[in-house]
């Protein structure tokens, strides 16, 4: 599988793995726009279903991810809140309703962010790998920093790199970074698995599918024409790896 791993992980792969064992309300969320949220908020909703109900909330003005949800299926529930005070009134009575409950929060909208941060359980914070993305997470943080203060060490808070080009200087680089960033260690806790650019993970929403789709799909086809043994995986089969793996560990902090 194509991730990248710290040397010295701080938190030792269990060797069996536990689902989700609580109700929950996971946050995509970072003020910057455009480091994949709603891509990855839309995966994990996709991840949580296998083991219970999952609802969805767009919190984006934009809609990208509801425009996504529906156009893979009229059955995907989701809802649409894109300003604070329904966020912070409607939260708790949609978690009452299903087992897991996705946001996708919107880049850039201090007031909706704050309001997410102080009505879900834990926040995930995708980030990129260059300088400048890793400056402008600060702000990001900032904002868990304060929710956390505010509500007794809620939410718990992860970071993971995303559309990270392999074997590259610049993500070894920001790995460490952000492990030897204090503020980050202490507030956030950064995750091993990497996700990194892929044109596949560019092309789901056109064809109105997820990467965890579209493998469940292939391997179905495959089965039905008699193939027993794939030499390759393909592109697609490994970002589905990629990104269950990051959704294990995820589901590692929240259980602990
Ligand atoms: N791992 C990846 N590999 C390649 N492309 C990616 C990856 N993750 C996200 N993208 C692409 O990056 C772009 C931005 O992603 P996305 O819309 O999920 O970000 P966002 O943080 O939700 O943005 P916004 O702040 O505007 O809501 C999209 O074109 C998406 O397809
Ligand atoms: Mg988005």
């Amino acid at each position: 599988m194509a991730t990248a791993t710290r040397e010295k992980p701080r938190a030792p792969r269990r060797k069996k793995f536990t689902p989700p064992t609580k109700k929950i309300v996971i946050a995509f969320l970072s003020q910057k726009g455009g480091v994949g949220k709603t891509t990855t908020a839309a995966h994990a909703r996709d991840w949580f279903e296998q083991f219970g109900s999952v609802g969805f909330v767009d919190a984006d003005a934009q809609r990208s991810s509801s425009r996504w949800l529906s156009a893979i299926s009229a059955d995907i529930q989701c809802s649409v809140m894109g300003d604070a005070r329904t966020l912070l009134r409607e939260l708790p009575n949609v978690k009452q309703q299903y087992d897991y409950v996705i946001v996708d929060a919107p880049g850039s909208m201090e007031e909706v962010s704050r309001a997410i941060l102080s009505r879900c359980d834990i926040v995930v914070i995708p980030c990129q790998t260059s300088q400048l993305d890793l400056d402008s997470n600060d702000d990001t943080i900032e904002m868990v920093e304060v929710a956390q203060d505010i509500r007794g060490g809620l939410p718990k808070a992860v970071m993971f790199f995303n559309r990270a080009q392999e074997g590259t200087i610049l993500l070894r680089e920001a790995l460490e970074a952000t492990d030897e960033d204090n503020k980050v260690r202490q507030h956030v806790f950064p995750l091993d698995t990497v996700i990194y650019h892929r044109t596949c993970i560019m092309d789901v929403p056109g064809q109105r599918t997820t990467a965890l789709r579209e493998s469940q799909r292939l391997e179905k086809s495959r089965k039905k024409r008699g193939v027993k043994k794939v030499k390759k995986l393909t592109s697609i089969e490994i970002a589905r790896n990629e990104y269950c793996q990051l959704f294990e560990e995820i589901t590692e902090i929240i259980n602990g």
